[in-house]
């Protein structure tokens, strides 16, 4: 993988106290600037008397749902073996687990439930597109999914009980994994840092950098996860759209040709035509590459699809239902996120999982950012801005809320 940045000061600390200045313990824009994407922090009291949002309960009753995405991760001691399983786990499963050496680990737990989704709002330093989701652990004591690097920043809140974490801090780490073991472990981890979390302490792990975390007691780990899609990922969809509505009489052309001097030879002006021919079909429209990155990152790593919109209702009973005090919540799976228009100044384009929007600015800021829309919020919209969101409503994106007819609605539609 690309090499990390080096630090742009090797003095700054490890590790500090957050003593009441925000979770990261510092402006958030000195963060950005010294540890973000550079060095690992391990930020003490982030969070102080934190209390988990869940309780390993009720993760292990999420890891039964048939769509939630879990898995167990097992070490055996006495035969030094790693197992892997994935959900969805039967109930009666968890009684029957051994007392030690054993995790539970469940993605997307933020779309399942509202108060780990609030804790986003501690991270919004960043921007939401950014984020892929928060996923929690449980482990046993001894628990652990062993030493390992990851792709993505991480931030990783200790929950419930505690975790020692190893980490090594050099730059430009043993890549080596080992064979025949079905998780992705380091060969040679050589850690330089050890640590204990406690209960709202937060250990921020840049991508790249080896960590391993190993439950002291019974703990629950709360990671939130950033999301970064590889040049590959970028470079396959974008090649993805250009050819899809290509012009087929848009191709390789040589009117110039003149007699080769070898008939087998391809030579430096078939290749200059070759990139002629490649640059014919590329995107130097700034609004159509905006589009196009708009579309993919907001449906990029999107693991759920809403399945079940509300049943029709017109929408004079939708706009009554919001003045009796209703919400209009956005599926949680439901992607978003704007850009201005390079074409129109007072355009902004909104893209909501995968769809292209063009709204006045107010509205596609407004409405990649609100999780809930209230009648003010609504009626604060332009009529294109209130026919999208009905229309939205339509298919699933989002789901009308109100205490009066719906009650026992869990939020995991
Ligand atoms: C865990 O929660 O057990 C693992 C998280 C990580 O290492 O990224
Ligand atoms: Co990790």
């Amino acid at each position: 993988m690309a090499k990390r940045t080096p630090p742009r000061n090797a003095s700054l600390p490890y590790e500090i106290d957050a003593a009441g200045n925000g979770p990261l313990g510092m402006p958030p824009a000195d963060f950005l600037r010294d540890y973000w994407q550079k060095r690992p922090l391990l930020i003490r009291n982030a969070f102080p008397d934190f209390e988990s949002p869940l309780t390993p309960e009720d993760l292990a009753g999420l890891a039964c749902e048939d769509t939630a995405l879990s898995r167990i991760a097992r070490y055996d001691r006495a035969a030094d073996a790693w197992s892997i399983r994935s959900g969805p786990f039967a109930e009666e499963e968890f009684p029957g687990m051994p007392h030690q050496d054993w995790t539970l680990l469940v993605q997307d737990v933020d779309k399942w439930d509202p108060d780990v989704r609030a804790l986003l709002d501690a991270f919004d330093f960043m921007p939401r597109w950014r984020m892929d989701d928060i996923m929690i652990s449980f482990a046993a004591p001894g628990g652990s999914v062993g030493a390992h690097i990851d792709q993505y920043d991480v931030f990783l809140l200790q929950g419930q009980g505690h975790r020692r974490w190893l980490i090594d801090t050099a730059p430009n780490p043993d890549e080596t994994y080992l064979e025949d073991v079905p998780l992705r472990l380091l060969k040679h981890f050589r850690p330089n840092q050890d640590w204990v979390l406690a209960p709202g302490d937060m250990l921020y792990v840049p991508p790249g950098v080896p960590h391993h975390g190993i439950a002291e007691d019974a703990c629950l780990t709360i990671s939130v996860g950033l999301r970064a899609p590889s040049s590959a990922e970028l470079l396959g969809d974008f090649v993805d759209t250009l050819t899809c509505d290509a012009d087929e009489s848009v191709r390789y052309s040589d009117p110039d040709l003149a007699p080769p001097e070898d008939l087998c030879e391809i030579d430096a002006t078939a290749m200059a035509r070759a990139v002629e021919a490649l640059n014919k079909l590329r995107m130097n429209d700034p609004e159509r590459l905006g589009d196009w990155f708009g579309r993919f990152i907001s449906l990029y790593r999107s693991a759920g699809v809403p399945l079940d919109p509300d049943p029709p209702r017109s929408r004079i009973e939708i706009e009554f239902d919001l003045q009796q005090g209703a919400v209009l919540a956005r599926h949680p799976w439901t992607r978003a996120a704007w850009r201005r228009s390079t074409e129109h100044k007072r355009i902004g384009k909104l893209y909501i999982a995968g769809q292209i929007h063009a709204l006045p600015l107010a509205d596609a800021s407004l409405l990649a950012a609100a999780q809930a829309l209230d009648a003010d919020a609504y009626a604060s919209l332009s009529p294109d801005g209130q026919a999208l969101v009905i229309a939205l409503l339509g298919e699933g994106h989002y789901h009308l809320e109100s205490d009066s007819f719906d009650e026992d609605d869990d939020d995991r539609d």
